[in-house]
Order: structure tokens, then C-alpha cells, then sequence
């Protein structure tokens, strides 16, 4: 049985597919959805999956109470984590181009049982990114509703009984709200999940819209709020360490450790690879082409805000707008921001809600989850059964739960799944040597094991409640392994 659970996939040698050419998965028994994705589209995905929360709503707090103006600093450590894993992402995906993502590689590598706990971490990063998200959205979206009524001059404010979970969760204790359930969050799940269910094409599409406003409107940011700057601010770049995680060098990984989340997404593009044209040229391009460009537009947004307002006055929900609200000259701006994070909040969840069926159909395909989440819509050409199960617990999360709490828990999800994916490329270095790789990690043994340990050493800065609520998860995937997975497993009944 112990062997049982470390049984690999056998990776098929993907062929050279050229532009349009419809090609089959290159894991065996892999196939069915539809190649229509461009080189373009999947850095669109990308860049509609990472910039989300990450830039709008974390750094605020990140830069008042750990890091100080080197937030800039934990942009950059924490994105230098994510170029080694998005290296990694990047020669898998363009060897095996389907729609499992770590979850598929892990299989061909390191064995059954560490893929299935590889794909249940992805729930943690797809499906609940995706409800907490919808929570942010929805705060973003009430605001903006109820300034657009001012500018009517109407006092009009969104009813509080449909505007938040029933519960919130802060300093540790849970305490009612008043309100019934989260109504804009579940109208946001419901449509991106609708336009998730019709076609990958028109949620590409929906996707490339919305990422041009969202970059505009960071480009209008950057732009403006350079001229009011003050460099003084940045005086000191680390502040003094004041214990435990507040400042000084400790301060600035905790800062890293937290808006990690700042960066996931990158590898959603993956999960889009059996819908891609050309996947073994495009893959790499979208992955690491999505990946700089957020790098860039993170680092630089995060040195004008802390050259606007002094970190300490950073530390709200809505960090951007704070700066902004300091100089009355750039009150215009402070629509525009409302309205693009109102868009890059909808574009993360897209991407999310895209990316989990999309585990799960391979998960199904492998027989590790019920055929039901296999099934390929006839017309549509997407995972349109685990789309819809996907979007209803989404919904009902986001409806129900303070989520605000799961942040840290999906980037230890995501950072688990980073660092096997950057060992699993070793491995497969080694084992199936002959494979075709169109792309191939630079400095592989080094990339791969400076991946490795930086992502195990970010999950490291999350509290022990982290790590108690992920052993949770982790016990409850494995019983639901143990009771239909490995039972039903295609693998070994071969
Ligand atoms: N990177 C995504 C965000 O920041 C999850 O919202």
C-alpha cells in the first residue's frame, strides 16, 4: 500500500504543437477542452489574476505595522520567491500543457498521495481567494456606489442587512454584525461564475477589458502621485525593530509573507494550458511575462505611496485612497482608483473561479474526484459541472464567512504547492530526462532549490493558528483521499 501512494503519472512526450493546431493533453487519458488561448491572452489571465487585494487593500497594513517604507523591500523578496517558482511553473507548463497545474506535475513526480494533498492546497488558493476576494469587492463596490449617489446629491446608502456576513472575525473573536448575508458578493460569484461556465474564450475576453482598466488606472497613480512625494517619508527605510515581527529585518519578511498574496495568480495561467494554442512557446510567456510586469507596478506603487503618506498613516482597508485623500488635488483620481480595484478585484475572481474547475476536472479525469467533476460541456467546451459546484461554494463563502481571516491561509496553500512544483522539476530533470522541454529552468539545481526553501521559509512568518487551520484542512483531504480516491484511483486499476 505504501507504494500504492507514491505511484507516478506517466508523462507522454509532448509533440511540437504549432499556432492553432488542436493538440491532446500530454498526460495520458487528458484531452476534450478547447485550444483558443493566445500568447496575449494568457499574459492578460495573468496579470487579471495578480493584481487584485494584494495592491488595493494589503500594503497598508503591511507597511504601518511590519515593514515601514521596505515594503518596498518585501515586494521584492517576495516576488524574487515567485520568479523561481514561476521558472519552475513555466517549464512544466510548457512540457505538460494540461489543465492540472502543480496538481498534474506533482502526479508525474512525486507520487499520488503528494498530489492529492498538492490539489487540495489549491482549493485553499483558488476557491477561497476567490470568496475572499468577492468579500473585498463587495466593500469596494458599496463605496463606490455610495459616492456615485453623493455626486447625485443623494444621501443613498446600501442596506446594512445584505452588505456582510452575519459574523466578523477581529483580535481573535468572532462578534455579530447585524447584517444577513453578503448579497454583492454572491452577485459577483454568480456572474463571473456564469461567464466562467459559457466559455474560456469570453472570459478571456471579459478578462482583457477589465486588466486595461486596472492598469491604467495604477499607470494614473504612479503618474500622479509621483509629483507629490516626499522623499522624507522613506527616512528610515527600516524602521527600528520594536519585537517580535514589528520592524527591523523581521518586519520585513513578516511584510513579504503577506503580500505573497499580492502575487498569486501567476500560476493560474497554467491551469489555462490545455486551452492554450501553443502551449510549450506560450506558456513560459505568459507566466513570466505576467509575473514582471506586476513585479514592476507593485514596487513602484508601493514607493509612491509611502513617499505620499508617512507608513504609520498607511495602516487602513483602503491604503490607496487614504494617500490620496491627503491632497485635495487628486480627489478626481480617487474615483478612478474606486472603479479599478472594483475591476481588478472582478478580474482575480475570474481567474480563480477558471482555475479550480480546472483542478478539479483533472482531478476527476485521474479519478481521484467523482466523474461528475470531469464532465466537458458539449458546446462550451469547459468544465461546466465542477464550474457551477465551484461557484456555489463560493458564493456561500463569501456570503456567510468573515473571510478576512483565510488571507495567510491561502498563501500557505499557494506556498506549499510552489515549492513541490520547484522540487517536482528536479526530480522529473532526473527521471524522464528526455523529455522535450521548450522551456528549461536557467541554473536548474539552483533556481529550483532557492525556490524550494524560499517559499517553505515565507510560509515559516505565518502564526501557529496557520499552521493549526492548514493541519485541519490537510486531515479532512486526506480522509477524503483515503475514502474515495485512492479507491477509485485509474492509475492503479490499470
Ligand atoms: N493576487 C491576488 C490579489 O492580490 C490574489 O487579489
Amino acid at each position: 500500500m505504501f507504494k500504492d501512494l507514491f505511484v507516478t503519472k506517466p508523462v507522454q512526450p509532448a509533440g511540437h504543437v504549432d499556432a492553432g493546431e488542436p493538440v491532446e493533453g500530454s498526460l495520458q487519458g487528458e484531452g476534450n477542452l478547447k485550444r483558443v488561448l493566445t500568447a496575449r491572452h494568457l499574459v492578460l489571465l495573468g496579470i487579471g489574476a495578480i493584481i487584485g487585494a494584494g495592491i488595493f487593500v494589503m500594503p497598508g497594513q503591511a507597511a504601518a505595522n511590519h515593514a515601514g517604507p521596505a515594503i518596498m523591500l518585501s515586494f521584492v523578496l517576495a516576488g524574487v520567491a515567485c520568479a523561481f517558482a514561476g521558472l519552475c511553473y513555466a517549464e512544466f507548463a510548457s512540457m505538460i500543457p494540461v489543465s492540472g497545474s502543480a496538481y498534474s506535475y506533482t502526479y508525474a513526480t512525486l507520487g499520488e498521495a503528494v498530489a492529492w494533498f498538492v490539489g487540495w492546497s489549491l482549493v485553499l488558493e483558488y476557491l477561497f481567494a476567490a470568496s475572499a476576494v468577492a468579500v473585498g469587492w463587495s466593500a469596494y463596490t458599496i463605496s463606490l456606489m455610495e459616492s456615485v449617489a453623493v455626486m447625485f446629491g443623494s444621501d443613498w446608502k446600501f442596506p446594512a442587512l445584505l452588505a456582510s456576513a452575519p459574523v466578523t472575525y477581529a483580535n481573535g473573536k468572532f462578534a455579530a454584525t447585524g447584517a444577513l448575508f453578503n448579497l454583492p458578493a454572491v452577485l459577483i460569484v454568480a456572474g463571473v461564475g456564469y461567464l466562467c461556465y459559457i466559455g474560456i474564450r469570453q472570459s478571456a475576453t471579459a478578462n482583457a477589458v477589465i486588466v486595461a482598466v486596472k492598469v491604467a488606472v495604477i499607470l494614473a497613480l504612479i503618474g500622479f502621485g509621483a509629483a507629490y512625494v516626499n522623499p522624507e517619508n522613506w527616512v528610515p527605510f527600516i524602521p527600528e525593530h520594536e519585537g517580535g515581527d514589528r520592524f527591523g529585518w523581521p518586519g520585513v519578511l513578516r511584510a513579504a509573507s503577506i503580500v505573497f498574496f499580492a502575487y498569486i495568480g501567476f500560476d493560474a495561467v497554467s491551469t489555462a494550458a490545455q486551452e492554450a494554442k501553443n502551449p510549450q512557446r506560450d506558456m513560459p510567456i505568459g507566466i513570466l511575462g505576467s509575473l514582471v510586469v506586476c513585479t514592476l507596478l507593485y514596487v513602484v506603487v508601493a514607493a509612491v505611496l509611502t513617499g505620499m503618506l508617512p507608513y504609520t498613516e498607511l495602516g487602513t482597508a483602503k491604503p490607496v485612497v487614504t494617500a490620496l485623500e491627503r491632497y485635495p488635488a487628486l480627489g478626481w483620481l480617487k474615483f478612478a482608483i474606486e472603479i479599478g480595484a472594483v475591476a481588478g478585484l472582478t478580474s482575480v475572481i475570474l481567474v480563480m473561479l477558471m482555475g479550480q474547475p480546472r483542478i478539479f476536472y483533472a482531478m476527476a479525469r485521474d479519478g481521484l474526484m467523482p466523474r461528475f467533476f470531469g464532465a466537458v460541456h458539449p458546446r462550451h467546451h469547459t468544465p461546466h459541472k465542477a464550474t457551477v459546484v465551484v461557484a456555489v461554494v463560493a458564493a456561500v463563502l463569501a456570503a456567510f464567512f468573515p473571510l478576512g481571516v483565510l488571507g495567510d491561509l491561502v498563501s500557505m496553500g499557494t506556498l506549499l504547492a510552489f515549492a513541490t512544483v520547484c522540487v517536482g522539476v528536479l526530480i522529473l530533470r532526473r527521471t524522464r530526462p528526455d523529455l522535450q522541454r521548450s522551456f528549461r529552468v536557467p541554473f536548474a539545481p539552483v533556481v529550483c532549490v532557492l525556490g524550494a526553501l524560499s517559499c517553505l521559509s515565507l510560509v515559516g512568518f505565518m502564526g501557529w493558528y496557520n499552521w493549526l487551520l492548514l493541519a485541519c484542512w490537510t486531515f479532512a483531504g486526506f480522509l477524503i483521499y483515503f475514502g474515495y480516491g485512492y479507491r477509485h484511483s485509474k492509475l492503479r486499476q490499470h
